[in-house]
């Protein structure tokens, strides 16, 4: 495959700091992606077994296996890529070593390159999913994808993650290894690439998220865009907001008295709070959103389902991904 064979991204990357809906996010994208006749690999390379858990299917292993449809109809196949089984496949294909790979594990030479060498283990993951990505139709039936999805590192990782050529240069100057980092990162450099950072609202997620933006373009990848989860509405508008700032609660109290409701001083006191409480967090998310935008990525909300993730709550999600253009 020529990395400018299609100029539509093939690779989408989704990274940002831990806990914001990475894993989450990755799956909106797979199902979004999936329109009708198509299927999206989504790779998950931690052994967090974090697809299966967002699908609720069984666990994922080496196998490529289904774990839902797609918003068009398509399929999105999930994948738990392991360093150790990538080695072996990547020995059987490169080396036909057969069955002298068994050996190589009795010896701990898989447990090293596994676990003691973690830029080789990275080369090894990231190798996987090239391999998906780069599939040649007609081969074998089924087998190709029109997209992959890849639930990456966080943020604090994702730069070392995506660093192949520089993790492994001290290891493999020449050979297979060199070759296929070097493959990895002119995929990676390539417009078929695109990272995805997901962030939250808040002070830490948005900073991290800034720092990965130039992270990424000193590797010379692209950041294709900001996905900014678990949006809340206010349920204030901005002007309501600001009359709160110097409201006095006890002719709030009268009011509320003439409306029928009874309401103690304690209860009005909190209700003001509340509303002021409610106040700083908007004006807050109003100032991030606005470091955000100066970047000027594009940038896509998904907002935080009250009920939490179910199979319905992804569909919602990748369908605000698809209405706003996002794939
Ligand atoms: N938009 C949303 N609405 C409601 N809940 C959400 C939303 N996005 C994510 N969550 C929930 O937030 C939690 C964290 O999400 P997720 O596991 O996707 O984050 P992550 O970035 O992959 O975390 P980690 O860094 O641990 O891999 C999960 O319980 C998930 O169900
Ligand atoms: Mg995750």
């Amino acid at each position: 495959m020529s990395p400018t064979a299609s100029a539509a991204p093939r690779l989408h990357v989704i990274s940002g700091k831990g806990g914001t809906g990475k894993t989450t996010v990755a799956a909106a994208m797979a199902m979004a992606l999936a329109g009708e006749g198509q299927r999206v690999l989504l790779c998950e390379v931690e052994g967090r077994q974090g697809i299966s858990q967002a699908f609720d299917v069984p666990r994922l292993g080496e196998e490529e296996t289904k774990v839902a449809r797609g918003l068009g109809g398509g399929e999105v196949v999930g994948l738990s890529v392991d360093a150790k089984a990538a080695l072996m496949e990547y020995l059987q294909l490169f080396y036909k070593l057969g069955r002298a790979g068994g050996l190589l594990e009795r010896f701990g030479v898989v447990d090293f390159a596994t676990t003691i060498a973690p830029g080789v283990r990275d080369v090894l993951l990231i190798g996987k999913v090239y391999e998906a990505v780069g599939r040649t139709p007609g081969k074998k039936r089924g087998d190709t994808y029109d997209a992959v999805v890849l639930d990456a590192p966080p943020t604090g990782r994702i730069g070392r993650f995506l660093n192949v050529n520089h993790e492994v240069a001290d290891l493999a100057k020449v050979g297979p290894v060199r070759q296929q980092a070097d493959s990895i990162t002119e995929l990676l450099r390539s417009p078929q690439t695109v990272v995805h950072l997901v962030t939250l609202l808040e002070e830490m997620p948005v900073q991290e998220t800034l720092e990965a933006v130039e992270q990424i373009g000193d590797l010379g990848m692209r950041v294709g865009s900001i996905v900014v989860n678990q949006v809340r509405e206010s349920p204030l508008s901005d002007a309501a907001l600001a009359q709160l700032d110097d409201l006095d609660p006890a002719p709030l109290e009268a009011h509320l008295g003439e409306a029928g409701l009874r309401v103690g001083p304690v209860l009005v006191d909190g209700l003001v709070q509340a509303g002021r409480d409610l106040g700083a967090r908007v004006a807050l998310e109003t100032e991030e959103r606005g470091a955000l935008s100066a970047v000027g990525l594009p940038t896509y909300d998904l907002p935080l389902l009250p009920q939490g993730l179910d199979a319905g709550g992804l569909r919602e999600l990748a369908t605000a991904l698809h209405d706003q253009g996002a794939v």
